[in-house]
């Protein structure tokens, strides 16, 4: 293959080369004392991001909502949570991020809105007004039953029934997160309208938050029962529907097309072998999240009490298909974190030591191709929280697993255990800043516990320390930042039958550079010849070629 295929030598777009960061809003920094993070919190942090070189942060949604899915049920795009501040906040952000070099990225919701939205409300009056259409509304079965068996991703029947409309209407998610119908030509405009309004305001992008649900197929057939209560996952009959690609290809044409920005969609159940149809010249979206690599515990829905065991051959074996459908058209956004998946230490190394772990995965996420999403904390190796009662969670999906759990007759105390292991509060516990009561996030009453560890995993005590995970980071970002093959260079795995290591080589004309992880607790052989050792995670300078020490990341060049 020369270069223009396999586009090694394609200049890169700004947001190719940077450092990409999430930012759970409601978590990040509190300005204000009211226990919840804000805008005002995030522009006073603009300068540790700056130094962890991150060029993009994606916020989660900041619009109007009563907050029943923490922002993911938006009842007005076109304002701003009075809980995170005011327009005027966020167009400061804009403008002080852009002069630090960081582009704003939203969180488009777009599958569904709030039932507080206008246009739900609208629709529900009845059936002949601008907005009856909006959403997906049917008939009760004869039976007074639900139109069809689809269970919601938050669990019970993804129906619900309107008194004043007289009928049922869909829900992939929670009752208060009503599905927007995009067959209807409108409904695709005012997603249209919305985006270019946040466009116009100098965002760098959008999230698209649970895009691959937009399409519904013909019919809305009930499925094959996949559980005792005769209910079949909403994922599993709606996912990636064909004709899918059609309304975003309207989306891309009336907004980004052209634009500076990037896209990046959220596309749980599109996999690898999808991307070419997703992304790349001929695709709907510059980059998409896909899941295998961070949902190796389920086939399809994520029931978390159906989770099976997974090997290190199945995450190296997820990790190359996508670097491979990547290699030549599209892009890929490399993630091991995010708001609804645990935190990573625990997730990919177990009782391994957290610092360790946190540092051999970073050296995966930094050298990997693509561009690296950071999730807030995973920088400082924020790990998982265990609290006594369900009752102590606010993840409205961390509630209804429990109670999936014991509809599948497991104990109270083995369901706890599933929400220890998967809960996405694991991940929403206030960012650590510093040793203090509450983290430094805010001087009031955190709306969720910081997690206990914050007295030793904080930002303050890591800035100071040279061998912190924090200080890992900046070390893994310069040596991106100083190599043009970390950026532009293609990707081998090597080793591919190790069970213990996993290893890949970065290689363009010039240069070729090796990443190796041993993501087990004991000493490991690997026999690859290098030049030189540049980095390892010991941070101890007792590297020796041909030997990884316990969960070990080293990187080196090649002769
Ligand atoms: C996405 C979000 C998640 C939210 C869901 C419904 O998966 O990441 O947090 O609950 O969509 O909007
Ligand atoms: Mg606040």
């Amino acid at each position: 293959m020369t270069n223009a295929e396999t586009g090694l030598n394609k200049e890169l777009l700004w947001w190719q080369k940077t450092i990409a960061y999430e930012i759970y809003v409601n978590s990040f920094m509190d300005s204000d004392g009211d226990g919840y993070g804000d805008i005002n919190g995030i522009r006073s942090k603009l300068s540790y991001l700056q130094e962890l070189k991150v060029g993009a942060i994606w916020l989660t949604p900041v619009y109007a909502s009563p907050m029943v899915d923490n922002g993911y049920d938006v009842s007005d795009y076109y304002s701003i949570n009075p809980l995170y501040g005011t327009m005027e906040d966020m167009e400061a952000l804009i403008a002080e991020a852009g002069e630090k070099g960081i582009g704003v990225v939203m969180d488009l919701v777009v599958n569904h809105t709030s039932d507080k939205c206008e246009w739900f409300i609208n629709s529900s009056k009845g059936k002949d007004n601008r907005y009856s259409d909006w959403y997906i509304w049917r008939d009760a079965k004869p039976d007074g039953s639900a139109p069809n068996n689809w269970r919601s991703i938050f669990g019970g029947s993804a129906w619900t029934w309107s008194e004043e409309r007289g009928q049922y209407y869909l829900h992939t998610f929670a009752p208060e997160q009503p599905d927007l119908n995009w067959e209807i030509p409108e409904v695709r405009q005012a997603v249209c309208d919305i985006a270019n309004f946040w466009l116009g305001k100098g965002v760098g992008g959008f999230r698209m938050d649970a895009i691959p649900y937009i399409k519904k197929p013909y019919g809305l057939p009930d499925g094959p029962a996949d559980a005792p209560d005769g209910m079949v996952s909403v994922h599993d009959m709606t996912v990636n529907t064909d004709g899918i690609l059609d309304f975003l290809k309207e989306f891309k044409q009336k907004v980004t097309a052209g634009k500076d920005i990037f896209t990046v969609g959220e596309a749980n159940g599109v996999g690898p072998d999808d991307l070419k149809y997703w992304i790349g010249d001929n695709g709907v979206f510059d980059m998409i999240f896909e899941f295998s690599h961070v949902n190796m515990e389920f086939t399809g829905a994520e029931v978390w009490c159906q989770a099976r065991e997974w090997t290190l051959k199945d995450l190296k074996r997820a990790l190359t298909a996508s670097q491979t459908a990547t290699a030549s058209n599209g892009w890929y956004p490399v993630f091991f974190e995010n708001h609804d998946k645990p935190r990573s230490p625990g997730h990919y190394f177990g009782d391994a030591d957290p610092v360790l772990a946190s540092k051999a995965l970073a050296a995966v996420l930094l050298t990997l191709r693509g561009t690296p999403f950071i999730y807030q904390g995973e920088e400082l190796g924020m790990t998982n929280v265990r609290w006594d009662s369900i009752d102590d969670y606010n993840d409205i999906d961390s509630r209804s697993q429990y109670d999936t759990a014991l509809d599948h007759g497991f104990e109270a105390k083995d369901a706890m255990e599933f929400v220890y292991r998967f809960s996405r509060d694991n991940a929403r516990t206030p960012m650590q800043w510093d040793g203090s009561d509450n983290a430094g996030f805010t001087s009031g009453r955190p709306w969720l516990p910081v997690n206990d560890d914050h007295v030793n995993v904080n930002a303050q005590d890591e800035m100071q320390d040279g061998r912190s995970v924090l200080a890992w980071y900046k070390t893994l970002a310069a040596l991106r930042t100083e190599n043009h093959v970390l950026t532009h260079g293609d990707y081998r795995e090597v080793m591919e039958d190790s069970d213990s290591i996993f290893a890949f080589v970065r290689s363009d004309e010039n240069d070729k550079l090796v990443t190796l992880v041993n993501f087990s607790g004991t000493d490991q052989v690997c026999d690859i010849e290098v030049e030189e050792i540049l980095l390892s995670s010991y941070q101890d300078g007792g590297s020796i070629p041909g030997r990884l020490r316990p969960y070990e990341a080293v990187i080196a060049r090649l002769p």
